[in-house]
């Protein structure tokens, strides 16, 4: 039944691999959260090098509903009257896509600390190059990885050197330790509670505690004299570029249930195959002439040689998709930066 299955999947993808070469594929993927509301059109996003360019016909259309965020936004907008300064958080992997356009709209003005998480899956290079990007902008970012800790302690350092005007400022009006606010954004799947977690300790403070707070905020001291808000709620990452939707689903940022995976799978191969990371090559067991079949050929390889079969010795291609995802999104393949400042 599954090999069935399996074979009329494979057929349904050939015809659409000779019919629409470059076309879109007729799979229409939708977030079934919200499907009668679909989000406003989106600023595009500012293009990126793509490190490597992808060749694949395969491709396919994410519709993503992000969902009603106006309240959302209105309540950053109230609450960035509260704050000195906002810590974005973005992922080192994809530091374009995972950053919803209206953070940077709503909080222009605001001095801002960039946290590049993940850097223990990204790119060493890459992350420099973005710290130095972000620098020549006049954005401070500090590369962290949340998970171990690693890099955070240079954050509040950071937001003192950033906000050292401010707090000279409120000293010379009278004010013996003034204590500076700053308001945590970045869309799901960055790390926001990772962070937090790690970095507020046991020190949570309950909204009610400060008057005029949007009810439901938390706020937390971080270190004498810096406490944090976090977001009053959550900000979808937002786009009408098909490639931005398509990095935050390799990187997991949206979820694999709204799409189809081994289509997924052939689209993060094509950029696989030309990185050729040792880690990728060696995992698969990969020769030249492997790297240099198309990529859902190249799935069907994977999934042989890790002994992914269905009955009738078929590769079990939906499974090596899975695999591929999951092992790249856990850093298995290597380190890989999929976007590069021009
Ligand atoms: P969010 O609040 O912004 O939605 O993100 P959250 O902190 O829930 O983190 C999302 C996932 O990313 C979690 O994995 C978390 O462990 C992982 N993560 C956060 N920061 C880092 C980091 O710096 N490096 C790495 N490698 N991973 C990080 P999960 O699998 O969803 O949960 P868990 O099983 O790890 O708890």
């Amino acid at each position: 039944m599954k090999n069935q299955k399996n074979i009329r999947k494979k057929n349904n993808k050939s015809n659409y691999i000779a019919n629409k070469p470059g076309g879109r594929s007729g799979a229409r993927l939708k977030d079934n959260r919200n499907p009668a509301k679909p989000a406003k059109p989106a600023p595009k996003p500012k293009k990126s090098k793509t490190a490597p360019k992808s060749d694949s016909p395969h491709t396919q259309t994410i519709q993503w509903f992000p969902g009603h965020m106006t309240k959302t936004k209105r309540q950053i907008e109230r609450d960035l009257r509260l704050v000195d300064a906002v810590a974005e958080i973005i992922d080192a992997r994809i530091p374009i896509s995972s950053r919803n356009p209206d953070i940077a709209q709503l909080t222009a003005g605001k001095p801002r600390v960039i946290l590049l998480n993940k850097c223990d899956m990204a790119d060493r290079n890459a992350t420099k190059k973005w710290v130095d990007h972000l620098s020549s902008e006049k954005i401070r970012a500090i590369p962290v990885d949340c998970k171990s800790g690693r890099g955070v302690d240079q954050f509040v350092p950071a937001l003192s050197d950033l906000l050292s005007d401010r707090i000279a400022a409120y000293k010379a009006k009278g004010m013996l330790n003034p204590s500076m606010r700053v308001m945590i954004v970045g869309i799901p799947n960055v790390g926001k509670s990772t962070f937090i977690n790690r970095i507020s300790k046991k020190n949570k403070a309950q909204s009610a505690d400060r008057p005029g707070v949007t009810r439901g905020n938390q706020w937390f001291t971080v270190s004498k004299g810096f406490e944090m808000l976090d977001t009053p709620g959550v900000l979808w990452p937002k786009f009408d570029d098909q490639t931005v939707g398509e990095r935050l689903a390799f990187t997991g940022a949206i979820k694999d249930n709204i799409m189809d995976i081994e289509l997924l799978a052939i689209r993060l191969l094509d950029l696989l195959k030309e990185l050729k990371t040792p880690a990728f090559v060696e995992r698969y067991d990969l020769s030249d002439d492997d790297l240099s079949l198309p990529s859902y050929e190249l799935l069907s390889v994977i999934a042989k040689h890790r002994g992914m079969l269905i009955s009738g010795g078929e590769a079990d291609t939906e499974r090596a998709a899975a695999t591929v995802l999951d092992e790249f999104r856990a850093a298995k393949l290597g380190r890989i930066t999929l976007e590069y400042p021009l």
